[in-house]
């Protein structure tokens, strides 16, 4: 039953009453619910869709009878998360046959619905949104990204919306789609004494900030980020706080073309000591970046740090397939190495990690989630680092 709330579309009122068939109707009845909920006024048309939950490790039997239950295709661009093993190079990662069979169970799933087999935190470097796009993505970071570093426009879906949002092609316009949501609730003044931030250090430092930004939105002082720097702040912020949009003065979109007022906001501060100490030295038995998967940037760096080394111990390197696949060169000359650059897959979800007792990783969000997910002590260093050990 429509609430009088929520406007429909006459053709939303039809998908409703079940004449595009039982899975239409639920996927609507799933947007209208969350709709409802939030109080949104309407439903917005989106560009793009990534939808998480597809890691059999995270989703479980479950999460894959429901899916193989839908009957429906999706009608925008949609791209999922990353799985629990790369798709082509399962067993050289050493994954469980029984876990890759129910892995690929789920992936068979996703793709009979529409949802294009790109397993990647990061869709923005395969298609990126523009700048007031409205989207209905999933994963913290790739949300975070869209909405801080593009200005694009999405909430946090959870899995189950994000899947009805594919297949509806529209998603509430409540929260983050909206203007009025998008402004700063509180400033983060950085101390960093001058000293340039490596990526790993803007990563730390979201680590401790979304401790104490919660779910508001921040507007950062004092800081130069690049991409990738932003990338790692914005993922970070997400797994300890709940944070989906944050600016930063001078540097991301919002803040630079729409001049906010912060004069009255609660202000903290963050100096170099907070982030030095997040880096620790404990002995690890394998080293993981990627998290979120590499940029192409990240991945030519990685290719000359390793240059004429060969790794010690295992050396995972994560990235979308896509990135993977227009950075020949690079991955070549990674593996050389001995490291191995794995598509699809990642440290968090994939179960192959939960063999290892430590973990080196450089990045805050898998500092976040890596020892309830993996079960492994973790240890924080720059990609320099994670080389120098890796590699001695
Ligand atoms: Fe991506 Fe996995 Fe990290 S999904 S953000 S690499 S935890």
């Amino acid at each position: 039953m429509k609430p009088v709330e929520l406007e429909l579309e006459p053709g939303d009122e039809r998908i409703l009453d079940g004449e595009q068939g039982e899975t239409r109707q639920k996927m609507l009845e799933i947007l209208v619910a969350l709709g409802t909920v939030f109080g949104a006024e309407r439903l917005v048309s989106v560009k793009s869709v990534q939808v998480s939950g597809a890691s059999y490790k995270t989703i479980g039997k479950y999460g894959l009878e429901w899916l193989e239950e839908l009957d429906a295709r999706a009608v925008v661009p949609a791209v999922l998360n990353p799985v629990g093993m790369p798709r082509g190079r399962w067993q050289e990662m050493g994954v469980d046959p029984a876990f890759a069979e129910k892995q690929n169970a789920v992936i068979a799933a996703y793709e009979r619905l529409g949802i294009r087999l790109e397993c990647t935190c990061t869709p923005y470097y395969l298609n990126s949104p523009r700048y007031k796009d409205h989207l209905a993505w999933s994963e913290s970071s790739a949300v975070s990204y869209a909405n801080s570093v593009i200005g694009a426009r999405t909430n946090r879906e959870g899995g189950p919306a994000a899947l009805a949002a594919a297949i509806i092609g529209k998603t509430p316009c409540y929260g983050l789609h909206l203007a009025a949501n998008r402004i700063p609730q509180m400033v983060v003044e950085v101390a960093t004494g001058g000293r340039d931030l490596s990526i790993a250090h803007y990563g730390a430092l979201g680590y401790l900030a979304g401790k104490r930004v919660g779910n508001r939105i921040p507007y950062f002082r004092d800081i130069r980020p690049n991409a990738d720097g932003l990338k790692a702040l914005g993922a970070a912020m997400a797994a300890t706080g709940a944070v989906a949009l944050y600016h930063v003065e001078g540097v991301t979109p919002e803040a630079s073309r729409l001049r906010f007022d912060t004069s009255g906001l609660e202000t903290i501060g963050v100096d170099m000591r907070e982030i030095e100490g997040v880096f620790s030295q404990v002995a690890v038995d394998a080293v993981a970046v990627g998290c979120p998967h590499c940029s192409p940037d990240e991945l030519k760096t990685t290719a000359l740090l390793l240059s004429g080394k060969k790794v010690k111990i295992p050396f995972y390197i994560f990235a979308a397939q896509a990135v993977i696949e227009a950075n020949k060169d690079a991955v070549a000359a990674i593996e050389k190495s001995g490291a191995r650059v794995y598509a699809d897959t990642c440290m968090v979800v994939s179960p192959v990690m939960e063999r290892y007792p430590a973990i080196m990783v450089n990045s805050g969000k898998a500092l976040a989630y890596v020892p309830d997910m993996c079960g492994a002590v973790v240890r924080m260093g720059t990609l320099e680092e994670c080389v120098a050990v890796a590699t001695s």
